[in-house]
Parts: C-alpha cells; sequence; structure tokens
C-alpha cells in the first residue's frame, strides 16, 4: 500500500507523520515548543525556526520509527508550503525538499489550512471520505477563523474570513489580559467549567453587515473594560468571579462561530460541517455544536489532530496526488499562501 511521509512546521509545533493510502497514521508525531515560548506571552518566530531546526530529525526519526518504516518505504513525501511563519516554513520545506531529492521520491507541498480541513479525514479511506463531501469547514485556530465550503480535496470556496483577530487569538489575548499564561485557550478551556456563562453580557458581533466574515475586537474590547471596572486584583482574588468572566466570554466567541456556521449551512445547501484547528479542542465548542446544529452531520477531531500535526499534512497530500506532476525544485514557503493555490 501506498505510505505517504508529511511535515509540518508552520508556527511552533514540530510535526512528521506516515500515513497509510487507507488513511491509517502509522504514526504522529507532534514536538511541541508551548514551554519555550510561555515566558514571551506569545510565539516567537526567531525561537520557533531554531527549536524547529534542532528538532526536526529527531522527530523524523521516531515517526519512521514508530511507523515501522524506513525512508525508502515512502512513495511521496508531503510538507507544509504556508501559511505560517516564514522562518517556521522554511525548515519543514527545506527539509522535505532535501529529503525527497535524496531518496529520489516525489515532493508535494501542501497548504496548512487545506491539512486542517482534511484533518477529519485521518484514519479514513477514500471512499468514507468521498461521502462525507461536500461539507462546511469550520477553521478555527490560532491564526484563522474562517468558513469554508469545501466540495473535493483542493475545491474550496472561502465564504468567510476574520477581519481582526482569529478566534485562538481572541483566547489567547484575553487570558493575557488576565494575566493567565500562554497559549490561552486551553487555560480558560478549564477555568470556564465553573463558571456561569450568562453572568457577564459579552456582545456578540453576528448581525452586522460582515456577512460569514468574523469581527472579534469588541468582544476584546468588552471583556477588557470588564476587567478595568473590577480591577484585576478583584478577579484574581475571586475564583467564582473569574470562572464567569472565561465562561461568559468563551461562550459568547462559541455564539458567534456557530450563529455563522448555521446561517452558511442553511444559505450553501449543505449537511456536513466539520469543525478543525486547535480551538476546536474546546470543550463548550464541541458541547455546543452537537446540541445546537444537531441536524447536520459534525465531525470534529479527537484534540492531537485539532492543532497542528503533519498527519493531515500527509493525508491531504495522498488525497490530492497527481500521477504526473512536474517535479518543481525550486517550491518555496508562502507565508501567506491563500487556500486553493
Ligand atoms: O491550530 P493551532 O494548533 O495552531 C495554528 O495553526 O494557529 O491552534 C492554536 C490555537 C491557540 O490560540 C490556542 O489558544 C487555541 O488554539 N486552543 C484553544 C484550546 N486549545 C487550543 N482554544 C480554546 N479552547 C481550547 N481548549
Ligand atoms: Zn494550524
Amino acid at each position: 500500500m501506498i505510505i505517504a511521509l508529511g511535515v509540518e512546521t508552520s508556527c511552533d509545533d514540530t510535526s512528521c507523520a506516515v500515513v497509510r493510502e487507507d488513511g491509517e497514521a502509522l504514526s504522529n508525531v507532534v514536538s511541541s515548543q508551548t514551554a519555550l515560548h510561555a515566558k514571551y506571552g506569545g510565539v516567537v518566530p526567531e525561537i520557533a525556526s531554531r527549536a524547529h531546526t534542532e528538532r526536526i530529525m529527531p522527530v523524523l526519526d521516531q515517526a519512521l520509527d514508530e511507523a515501522g518504516v524506513a525512508l525508502e518505504d515512502v512513495d511521496f513525501i508531503c510538507a507544509t508550503k504556508g501559511p505560517g511563519l516564514i522562518g517556521s516554513l522554511l525548515v519543514g520545506l527545506e527539509t522535505a525538499k532535501g529529503l525527497a531529492y535524496a531518496a529520489r521520491k516525489p515532493l508535494i507541498p501542501v497548504n496548512h489550512i487545506a491539512g486542517h480541513l482534511h484533518s477529519i479525514f485521518v484514519g479514513e479511506d477514500r471512499a468514507q471520505m468521498e461521502r462525507f463531501y461536500p461539507y462546511l469547514g469550520l477553521i478555527v485556530s490560532g491564526g484563522h477563523s474562517s468558513l469554508v465550503r469545501c466540495d473535493a480535496p483542493g475545491s474550496y470556496r472561502e465564504l468567510g474570513v476574520t477581519l481582526d483577530d482569529a478566534s485562538g487569538e481572541v483566547f489567547d489575548k484575553v487570558a493575557q489580559m488576565l494575566e493567565l499564561g500562554h497559549p490561552g485557550g486551553p487555560i480558560i478551556d478549564r477555568l470556564a467549567r465553573d463558571g456561569d456563562p450568562h453572568a457577564f453580557k459579552f456582545p456578540r458581533p453576528v448581525l452586522t453587515k460582515a456577512g460569514y466574515n468574523f469581527s472579534f475586537s469588541g468582544l476584546k474590547t468588552a471583556v477588557r473594560l470588564c476587567i478595568e471596572e473590577r480591577g484585576l486584583d478583584t478577579i484574581l482574588a475571586s475564583k467564582q468571579m473569574l470562572a464567569d468572566i472565561c465562561a461568559s466570554f468563551q461562550m459568547a466567541v462559541v455564539d458567534v462561530l456557530l450563529t455563522k456556521a448555521e446561517r452558511a449551512l442553511k444559505r450553501e445547501r449543505l449537511e456536513r460541517l466539520a469543525i478543525v484547528g486547535g480551538v476546536a479542542c474546546n470543550g463548550c465548542l464541541r458541547q455546543a455544536a452537537r446540541e445546537r446544529l444537531n441536524g447536520s452531520d459534525i465531525r470534529i477531531p479527537k484534540p492531537l489532530l485539532c492543532t497542528d500535526n503533519a498527519a493531515m499534512v500527509a493525508a491531504i497530500g495522498l488525497a490530492r496526488r497527481k500521477q504526473d506532476v512536474a517535479q518543481d525544485w525550486a517550491v518555496n514557503a508562502d507565508s501567506n499562501l491563500r487556500l486553493g493555490k
């Protein structure tokens, strides 16, 4: 059976994976740099690319070992071309290029967002995948918030994008305002479990003329004002108040995301929805999606496949491989790569 090696280094996770033609991930190794960036309150690009350089070969070895294959057994190599941090992307793409050249294997450059959209199919064969198309993709990550109509692997129509902060970024920034640590999404998710999502009335900017586009700056300002009004020390001294703010903020984000997704499903006459990207790990979003959109077939990957990983990169490469694409050894990383390119 054909197998693909995936390489992903677009942001702060170094990842290599081996995926088989029937969708099975034989390995999916992710080395997270969270601890390196935590003290800076966000990802530092220079530190990220240096860490990728140090980690990429050990991660590759581990991925091949766990899969029980050698580089020669791999049929082709897929690597993220963009979007992402340029210094980070270059490490993975150039490593993959070198491996492909030395081992005489085809190199398939992959769009990171297409990878996320495809993450729901890791573990599934082509027939299972084809049954799910067409579907609506809600991408919610640290760098992206968008709604995409997916008609086939590689065939996408962007319905809406974020006009300011991506949803993961809003979680991270609110966590920063509350001095909770980085990345903020998982921390807010945990604290919100003990909070009342109706305790604070935060705005839900969904009824504007923005259509399917997202805008979270108003929500962010509302949370900032709420913190200023009550005082950060007072909030941090009261476990309940902190949990209530987290739960109310989180519910506002989830409400916006699902209201737009619901609208897009209806207008595009789609029955199936995929929620992908790091924020798809969020407990409230996962539960609310199933409750509110119970007429739709909803797929949300397991957490390891929501955050950045190379299995999704290998899987979309497998789905899109063509018999005789000309090999472009001059392929370069593109930090602003658009979907469908
Ligand atoms: O997809 P991802 O790993 O990287 C990008 O491509 O951006 O997403 C990372 C983002 C971060 O902003 C992080 O705070 C958020 O996903 N995130 C969460 C949760 N887990 C990760 N946000 C909300 N709730 C979570 N449980
Ligand atoms: Zn991502």
